[in-house]
């Protein structure tokens, strides 16, 4: 679902995520490992401030495991927490509940000093659309099911989940818009299937993905549309989208290529990872 960002929707986003944060402790930023730079939020830090935060590099099943260690290490260098998750299938979530209390260690230390036993901890998702905030909380939420009764104080129309022992998560999460005036970013977004492929020209889209590609070579890539022999490297992007609707055999009447139906092909493919596990965006010189 892909949402039209307009400034005055920006603004009561924003103040809807201003509102939650007050019920909160920390933030689970969700990312997308394939682009985690182009999939956060630019006014993200400014508006969680000093709450402890973890990020949540999503979708690793179709990022790059090596390029995945290294953001982990260029946030750590940061002093952020980076955990790589895969929402789909659920791997990696056992890890999200020890990363929060890593982040939250000093305030409960300094709360048990106060006398509190076990305080409880309460977490909000963020993330621009796509990235995996539904499927974060219902995995969450099935694995735990416990539902957190009406408690006084709590704000109705809240509602809360109790996903690991002492803590508790809400139920929705803050939708936050990228970065979306830097045309990278809205490239790299469009890779993902982040943003509606209406909005793009899709062959020029396919055109830039294997700009991209052609210089990375993926092994899955190469063999899947048996290009052995060519010297990808030098061949002109809108000649390879060519070259690779040939080999499936996209003819429009005439004998002629149809490019249109090669870039959807593509793009499809690349979003479902079956030209490999690709990071877009890496760490080095950011
Ligand atoms: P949102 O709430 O942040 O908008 O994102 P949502 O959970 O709806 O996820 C967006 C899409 O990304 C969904 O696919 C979802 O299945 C997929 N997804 C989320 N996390 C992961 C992950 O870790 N790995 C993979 N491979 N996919 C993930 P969809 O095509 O919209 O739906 P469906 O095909 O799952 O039905």
């Amino acid at each position: 679902q892909t949402i039209q960002w307009f400034p005055g929707h920006m603004t009561k986003t924003k103040r809807q995520i201003q509102s939650s944060l007050k019920l909160v402790d920390a933030v689970a930023e969700i990312i997308d490992a394939r682009i985690p730079v182009s999939s956060r939020n630019p006014d993200l830090a400014k508006l969680v401030q000093n709450k402890p935060r973890v990020i949540l590099l999503n979708k690793c099943d179709m990022a790059n495991q090596t390029a995945t260690k290294m953001w982990i290490d260029y946030f750590k260098k940061q002093n952020l927490v980076a955990i790589p998750v895969d929402c789909k299938s659920g791997r990696g979530l056992d890890k999200f509940a020890p990363a929060v209390n890593t982040v939250m260690s000093h305030k409960i230390a300094r709360l048990k000093e106060k006398g509190m036993v076990n305080p409880t901890i309460r977490i909000m998702i963020v993330g621009i659309p796509n990235v995996g905030k539904s499927s974060f909380i219902n995995k969450m939420v099935k694995k735990n099911r416990a539902k957190v009764e009406d408690r006084p104080g709590v704000t109705r129309g809240n509602q809360w989940y109790t996903i690991a022992k002492n803590l508790e998560m809400l139920d929705t999460p803050g939708v936050l818009w990228p970065k979306f005036d830097d045309k990278t970013v809205g490239e790299h977004l469009a890779f993902t299937g982040a943003v509606k492929d209406q909005i793009l020209d899709i062959e020029l889209l396919a055109v830039r993905l294997l700009d991209f590609i052609k210089e990375l070579k993926p092994a899955d890539f190469i063999t899947r549309f048996k290009l052995e022999n060519e010297d990808v490297e030098n061949i002109d992007s809108y000649e390879l989208l060519k070259m690779i609707g040939k080999k499936r055999g996209m003819l429009v009447s005439g004998g002629e290529i149809d490019t249109e139906r090669a870039a959807i092909m593509l793009l499809d493919e690349f979003r479902s990872a079956k030209l490999g596990r690709i990071t877009v965006e890496m760490p080095q010189g950011r």
